[in-house]
């Protein structure tokens, strides 16, 4: 048993998640087809839906993992984020896809695109398991989103409260 479990209502469930990431998956395959795929997971929330997103994608992908944190908090609008471990592949032609659990501010994506398309990749585009639109701080859409939700702090399926519960199936 997981300790402290007081798992509030369940928000999306394993099915819906399931079917939506087969959708997104057969999408990014129309979109992509004939083309290489770099995708470039942001660690450490991208795990479980990355993992599941690249085997409904019937394109060649190559995966990167980089992990960011955004400083300053949520009231600070200011562009910045910190690379604790960065891609070790040049981008240089690529079509990069990076994968993430959940959009908030907007403050990670909203550097780390531009940042990416400096070093001269063909494309960027950013696949997002979920968005919380009413959270942002900067102007962010993905060009792939799974669920849109409201404004509450969700668990489960790669996200954490504080490390734990990543492993909840939804
Ligand atoms: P932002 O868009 O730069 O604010 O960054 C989004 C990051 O904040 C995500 O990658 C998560 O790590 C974290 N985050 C935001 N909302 C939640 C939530 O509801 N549950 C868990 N982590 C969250
Ligand atoms: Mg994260």
């Amino acid at each position: 048993m997981m300790k402290n479990m007081s798992i509030g209502n369940i928000v999306i469930s394993r099915e819906e998640i399931d079917k939506r990431v087969k959708e997104l998956g057969a999408l990014i395959s129309k979109d992509y087809k004939d083309k290489e795929i770099v995708a470039v997971g942001i660690l450490k929330g991208c795990f479980v839906f990355m993992s599941d997103i690249i085997r409904e994608i019937s394109t060649d992908v190559e995966t990167y993992f980089m992990q960011v944190s955004s400083y300053g908090s949520g009231t600070e609008s200011s562009g910045k984020i910190h690379i604790k471990k960065d891609i070790d592949i040049d981008i240089r032609g690529k079509d990069v896809i990076i994968f993430e659990d959940i959009i908030d501010s907007g403050n990670t994506l909203s550097v780390l695109v531009p940042m990416l398309e400096e070093r001269g990749p063909k494309s960027v585009k950013v696949c997002t398991l979920l968005s919380k639109p009413s959270r942002r701080i900067v102007e962010f859409e993905a060009d792939y989103t799974g669920f849109e939700i409201p404004d509450k702090f969700i668990i489960g399926y790669g996200l954490d409260c504080d490390e734990k519960f990543r492993q909840l199936p939804y």
